[in-house]
């Protein structure tokens, strides 16, 4: 088993996220618990360090991102992201506009799988990196809100995207209209997270998830997860050839292993597709025929 836990932090920037990766599986916290774990400048920079860390690391197979404390985020900083930037004029808001979305962005194409572990509120700004993750579950006490509208603003950042992507358009709309919580439970039946599940039992379900994810093909992974994402706007026959595209590129990082999943089955009979997936640790030369 391994266990890599970040080195000391410096309160002032570092601090704002943690990071433990357990038999690779990367724990990613928003860590500003006293504050809701809203998102601020300092908040978002790090991110994107943290991000940019484990993206590319032999020992990190999945990405989880959860909160600190009673909150998943609270969304933007009221006070750092908007207010103190703000006085900065266009260029300071400009500024931490690119930090916020350029990790979420960063996080949407990651390489390897994420998962959003929502364990508390998740409110407005923290819709973007909630949709950036590609599996969502949460607590069945979490509380997820637009709540812009409840201080003056439309959602931003993506977030008025995100649940007209998520949502049938009524329930979008109410969302955004309305600055009415709604828990877990609602948000899965809703289609914003895959599942919700008792807070207790939150963990333990991300786990299992995660575990089944380590052992698929991490190359055939990226390009699952990033074709689900560009076909959506596509023509069929634009989405038929990109996926044609995207299998022949995958092809070129890993030739070896969809033969090595073919001769599983058809030669060895030792698993079914259908079923589970193939060993990839029995990887052997004989797939490079
Ligand atoms: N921006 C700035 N500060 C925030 C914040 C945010 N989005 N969310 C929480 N905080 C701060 C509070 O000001 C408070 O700071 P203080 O201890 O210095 O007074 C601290 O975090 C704890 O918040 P508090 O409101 O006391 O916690 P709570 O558990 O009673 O309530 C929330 C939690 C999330 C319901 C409440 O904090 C809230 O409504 N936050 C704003 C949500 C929001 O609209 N986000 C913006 C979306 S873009």
């Amino acid at each position: 088993m391994s266990d890599r836990s970040n080195p000391p932090v410096d309160p002032g920037e570092t601090g704002t996220v943690s990071f433990q990766v357990i038999d690779r599986v990367a724990w990613v916290k928003f860590n500003r618990p006293e504050k809701r774990n809203c998102m601020s400048p300092k908040l978002n920079r790090q991110m994107m360090r943290v991000l940019d860390e484990l993206e590319y690391s032999d020992e990190v197979g999945v990405l989880v991102l959860t909160g600190e404390g009673t909150a998943w985020s609270a969304g933007m900083d009221l006070k750092e992201y908007f207010r103190d930037t703000e006085v900065l004029g266009l260029p300071g808001t400009r500024a931490a506009q690119r930090e916020a979305y350029g990790w979420w962005r960063r996080l949407r194409w990651y390489h390897k799988p994420t998962i959003a572990m929502v364990n508390g509120w998740c409110f407005g700004g923290g819709y973007g990196p909630l949709f950036a993750c590609d599996l969502a579950f949460a607590a069945d006490e979490a509380q997820f809100g637009l709540s812009e509208i409840n201080w003056g603003i439309l959602p931003g950042g993506g977030a008025t995207k995100v649940v007209s992507e998520l949502l049938s358009f009524r329930r979008a709309m109410y969302h955004t209209l309305m600055g009415e919580n709604i828990d877990g439970r609602k948000a899965a039946e809703w289609g914003l997270v895959n599942e919700s599940v008792p807070l207790e039992k939150l963990r333990a379900r991300v786990e299992e998830v995660a575990k089944v994810l380590l052992t698929k093909n991490p190359v055939a992974l990226k390009a699952a997860k990033d074709a689900v994402r560009r076909v959506g706007d596509m023509t069929y026959d634009n989405a038929e050839d990109y996926l044609i595209r995207a299998q022949e590129a995958a092809n070129f990082f890993d030739n070896d292993g969809r033969k090595e999943g073919i001769r599983q089955f058809i030669d060895e009979k030792s698993y079914k597709p259908g079923l589970g997936a193939y060993d990839k640790d029995k990887q052997s030369l004989s797939a490079k025929k």
